[in-house]
């Protein structure tokens, strides 16, 4: 399918969205989010796709969103259009996403940026929550995500102050995986995304929910839920296949049953 807002190619396993509005640094309009919540959709149900990367290219990776659509709008309109709540497709997709980010993730931007699992930081990304230089605050994670990656005061400081940070300081913070030359970011994005395409689907998956689990439940729980998970995957013929190649000698073959 055709996106306006969006590119979507396919690197071998894995799909790259190139988010595509530069003539307003890829402000995220709800016509945008939609089209990205299809596009993973679709790449999630794609059995030949093992991870994907969410980029906004060389330059940008995304300025927030469409302060432009939102400007006039009333409580009721947000109400009634759930503005965020449509971001809900990003953190259901169910395969690693990394996300590649050179030069501006700010507001809505950055908060994409932090539902992706990995991070890719060109060394011109600047990652920054300014929406309380609007009057507005974050609405789609950002207060939250924040303090559960980087603590409570630092997070203080990128919500009330409004001022990025750049991808060194991100990387000093535990916020980003690798800071790299921009122009590589995408290829460096794509290589481990690559990586993690080679690994068993099902292992990858329920890996993917257990640490996300962490941030939201107590210990007992999320150790409940892991040892479950690892039980479970004694069922799946990867794990007899990782543990037989092991044994073997050889690399494993992984089908995703
Ligand atoms: C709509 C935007 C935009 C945005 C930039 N543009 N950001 N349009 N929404 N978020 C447009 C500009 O109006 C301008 O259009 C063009 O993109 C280029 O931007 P400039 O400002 O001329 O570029 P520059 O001087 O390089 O400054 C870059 C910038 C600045 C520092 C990133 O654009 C900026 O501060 N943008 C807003 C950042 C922000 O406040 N984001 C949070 C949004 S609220 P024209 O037509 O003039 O060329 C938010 C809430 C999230 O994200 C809630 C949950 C979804």
């Amino acid at each position: 399918m055709e996106y306006e807002h969006i590119l979507v190619e396919r690197d071998g396993p894995v799909g790259v969205i190139t988010l595509n509005r530069p003539r307003v640094l890829n402000a995220l309009s709800p016509e945008l989010i939609a089209e990205l919540g299809h596009a993973l959709d679709r790449l999630d149900a794609d059995p030949g796709v093992g991870a994907a990367v969410l980029t906004g290219g060389e330059k940008v990776f995304a300025a927030g969103a469409d302060i432009a659509d939102m400007a006039e709008r009333t409580a009721v309109d947000q109400l009634l259009r759930d503005q965020t709540g449509r971001w809900q497709a990003v953190t259901a997709f169910t395969k690693p996403l990394v996300a590649a980010v050179n030069g501006y993730a700010l507001g809505g931007g950055c908060e994409l940026a932090l539902m992706c699992d990995l991070i890719v930081a060109g060394d011109t990304a600047r990652f920054g929550q300014p929406e309380i230089n609007l009057g507005i605050i974050p609405g789609a994670g950002g207060t939250q995500r924040w303090p559960r990656t980087v603590g409570k005061y630092v997070a203080m400081e990128i919500n009330l102050l409004g001022q990025p940070i750049d991808a060194r300081r991100a990387y000093r913070l535990g916020l980003v995986n690798r800071v790299v030359p921009a122009e590589v970011t995408v290829a460096v994005a794509v290589d481990l995304a690559r990586q993690l395409a080679a690994r068993a689907p099902l292992a990858l998956r329920l890996a993917k929910e257990a640490v996300n689990r962490a941030l939201e439940t107590p210990l007992s729980e999320g150790l409940a839920a892991e040892r479950k998970s690892f039980y479970f995957l004694f069922a799946t013929e990867d794990q007899k296949e990782g543990m037989r190649a092991f044994l073997e000698k050889r690399r494993p073959e992984f089908k995703g049953r």
